[in-house]
């Protein structure tokens, strides 16, 4: 049995199947750990039979769950799915149907259904089995914890273990939570009556963990006032990308990556200079503002990425702030000494990104700006966004710095994408989600 340590869950009742009531807004909690050495964010969930912690790197964009099975995946339950069944096709549009000659295993069998799982960080593919097995999630009320519930069927995809390179120490795989039909939360909110929408709350420790919370719309409490976080959300609608960019790409179909409209950036309050046209997504998928997790810092194009660095450190020296030496990957800090810190974070201008209207902005204060580092002259504070080039396909891709103590909402249902901006406002932090109570 693995260590648990660090979970504060009760395993004896795991294989209770749970009849859920949608009344009762349960949702599927999951907690969030962030990586000290990648910053990159995994869950933990429970696979195989008998069921197994298992920890996933979080892909807010993948299609489908995949996980290494080329060594030592024991379970009683796992299933191939067959080539060309309706299943097949509809995951994996029969692309391929692989047969093998070593002996039978989870990453081995003939006629059967073949994926093409990715590392999103890496951008590296691998061709391998489609199975099923059971998956189980803790649940919620919202502020004290249920029985687990169970998917005897879950779908994901093995990999090979050399596609886990680039993503944290410990992840056996990577959870999808992007717009497919087979996403961890497609997969849930389709099995059971629950809202198709989802909240991440992403955490900035490395210790203590954030959530994930699948199947509800609300509400979201957090300690220490039980403060319910869906309260204080804002909305903007999500936007299709008609053409996916993932290695293997299959014609005509969109992305499952989540984009939203941004129109414009703004520094404490004034517009930065931004060519439009950069914002909006085009027929062929360039452009536009997604959500990332396998980027730690926002990354923008560079004619954008350099009106900002520039409003930003006008801004600044209105606060007497003066620029020191850059840090790498970095190009505007300042020393740490001369920054106030605030219960937001370090004391400096505000971004916004704005929405459909000029009342509809993310405003990211310096806790989600700044990035403390050691310097050569003793530690800075060092605007946490990064040049991405002149011509990369998203123009604005808001990384995993920018949404850590933020709670975030996909709304599939409304097909809408709702932020509270920093939850530090609010007195409470990501890792204040009260898991047992
Ligand atoms: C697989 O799991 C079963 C049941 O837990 C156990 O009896 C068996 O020894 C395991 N096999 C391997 C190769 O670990
Ligand atoms: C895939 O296989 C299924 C089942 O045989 C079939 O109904 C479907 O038309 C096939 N789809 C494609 C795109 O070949
Ligand atoms: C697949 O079929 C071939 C030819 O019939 C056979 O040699 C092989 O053992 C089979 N593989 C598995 C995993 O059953
Ligand atoms: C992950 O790896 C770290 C160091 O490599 C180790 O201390 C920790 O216990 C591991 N966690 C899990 C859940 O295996
Ligand atoms: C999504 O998957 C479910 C089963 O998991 C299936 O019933 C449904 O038809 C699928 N929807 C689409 C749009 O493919
Ligand atoms: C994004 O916002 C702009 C400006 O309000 C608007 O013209 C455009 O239609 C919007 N795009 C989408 C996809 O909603
Ligand atoms: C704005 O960006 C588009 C797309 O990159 C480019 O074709 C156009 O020339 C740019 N316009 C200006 C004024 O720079
Ligand atoms: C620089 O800041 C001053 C004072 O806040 C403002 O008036 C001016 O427009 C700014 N210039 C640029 C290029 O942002
Ligand atoms: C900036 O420094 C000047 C001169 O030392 C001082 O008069 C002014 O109050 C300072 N402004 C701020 C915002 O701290």
């Amino acid at each position: 049995m693995p260590l648990l340590h660090s979970y504060s869950f009760s395993f004896s009742v795991f294989f209770i199947i749970y009849l859920l009531s949608p009344a009762h807004a349960i949702s599927f909690v999951s907690p969030i750990q962030k990586d000290d050495s990648t910053l990159l964010y995994s869950l933990t969930l429970f696979l195989k039979t008998p069921l197994q912690p298992t920890r996933l790197h979080l892909d807010l964009g993948a299609s489908f769950t995949w996980v290494a099975c080329d060594a030592g995946y024991n379970s009683s339950t796992y299933q191939h799915i067959p080539c060309f069944s309706p299943l097949c096709n509809s995951i994996g549009h029969n692309l391929s149907c692989s047969n093998c000659f070593n002996a039978p295993s989870p990453s081995c069998a003939n006629d059967t259904c073949s994926l093409f799982p990715e590392n999103s960080v890496t951008r590296k593919t691998a061709i391998s089995t489609a199975l099923t097995d059971s998956l189980a999630l803790p649940t919620s009320d919202g502020s004290t914890q249920g029985p687990p519930i169970l998917l005897s069927s879950y779908i994901f995809s093995c990999s090979p273990t050399s596609l886990l390179e680039g993503l944290a120490n410990n992840v056996t795989g990577l959870v999808a939570f992007g717009r497919s039909n087979y996403s961890l939360p497609a997969q849930v909110t389709n099995t059971f009556s629950v809202p198709r929408c989802f909240a991440l709350c992403l955490p900035r420790s490395t210790s203590d963990p954030g959530v994930s919370l699948i199947g509800s719309v609300g509400p979201y409490y957090f300690s220490p006032q039980k403060i319910d976080l869906s309260k204080s959300l804002v909305y903007t609608p999500l936007v299709l990308n008609p053409v996916g960019s993932t290695v293997v790409t299959y014609a005509g179909e969109p992305s499952d990556e989540y984009y939203i409209n941004v129109t414009a950036i703004n520094v404490n309050g004034k517009p930065i200079q931004i060519n439009s046209s950069l914002l909006t997504v085009d027929e062929n998928g360039f452009g536009g503002t997604k959500l990332s997790t396998a980027a730690p810092y926002t990354v923008l194009e560079t004619s954008i990425y350099n009106a900002l660095t520039e409003a930003f450190v006008n801004e600044s020296s209105a606060l007497n702030l003066t620029v020191t030496n850059a840090v790498k990957p970095f190009s505007v800090c300042y020393p740490a000494a001369d920054v106030i810190v605030t219960r937001v974070g370090p004391g400096v201008p505000t971004v916004d990104l704005v929405m459909q209207s000029d009342d509809v902005f993310w405003r990211v204060f310096g806790s989600n700006s700044m990035v403390r580092i050691a310097g050569d002259g003793g530690y800075v504070w060092c605007l946490g966004f990064v040049d991405g080039g002149v011509n990369p396909r998203t123009a604005v891709v808001i990384g995993g710095h920018q949404m850590e103590d933020n709670l975030l909402q996909f709304d599939s249902d409304n097909n809408r994408f709702g932020f509270t901006s920093s939850v530090l406002l609010k007195g409470t932090t990501c890792s204040n989600f009260n898991f047992v109570s």
